[in-house]
């Protein structure tokens, strides 16, 4: 099972926040923020770089400086997805959105898709990074569909990464038994789905609580 967990003090502090059932919706979304920089820097570590010479005020550096040859897509799967969006393109200006529009049917947990919004994908496909972002990995069913739907067009299986808040074993297993080369970082790995495919302990439905829609 491959999945890098972000092992860090001020991750662990705001996923408390988060799991807090008291926890309104301000709060919830302050403290999430707070973890999807260190999710996105992580997801991104092996993003290409290329040289350049830049003229500081004394000298000239080597500096590195991300591709521009490469084509980045930030893939949030709609609606939860979105909460990462925000972070995610104020550190990747560069990128390209994709939403991925999927709702979970509630008697099969099985995904639908509504919506699926592309850019065009460029054509040398060795270059080309999609970032999909939903905070749950649960089942794991949508996040294979949205890898399907992006290998169907040429991505490489080894250039997705699925970040996710809060991932399950069940949800790992599924994704990784399908797509072992697809990177998984987040936050934390819980201990298992309760039968209507909620990870336990969890923190409820993310939906809900990023959106205040809770009853
Ligand atoms: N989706 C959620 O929002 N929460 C879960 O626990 C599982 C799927």
């Amino acid at each position: 099972m491959e999945v890098k967990i972000l092992n860090h003090p001020i991750v662990k502090h705001n996923l408390s926040i988060i799991r807090d059932k008291n926890t309104d919706c301000e709060r919830f979304k302050n403290a999430l923020k707070r973890i999807t920089y260190s999710l996105i820097y992580e997801a991104t570590a092996n993003l290409p770089t290329i040289n350049k010479i830049i003229e500081t005020p004394l000298c000239e550096a080597n500096c590195e400086v991300f591709d521009s040859r490469a084509q980045l897509i930030i893939a949030p799967i709609l609606r939860a997805g979105m909460i990462f969006c925000e972070v995610a393109q104020e550190l990747l200006p560069f990128a390209n959105v994709h939403h991925v529009g999927m709702y979970r049917d509630e008697e099969t947990l099985e995904p639908v898709w509504y919506y699926d919004k592309r850019k065009d994908i460029k054509e040398d496909k060795d270059k080309v990074f999609v970032l999909l972002l939903d905070p749950m990995l649960a089942t794991g069913n949508s996040a294979v569909d949205a890898v399907e739907n992006f290998i169907s067009k040429g991505v490489k299986e080894e250039n997705i990464v699925f970040v996710s808040l809060i991932s399950s074993p069940e949800g790992v297993k599924r994704l990784t038994d399908a797509y072992s080369k697809v990177q998984i970082i987040s936050a934390c790995l819980d201990d298992k789905l309760n039968s209507k495919g909620y990870i336990l302990p969890g923190l409820g439905d993310a939906g809900d609580r990023i959106y205040n829609t809770l009853d």
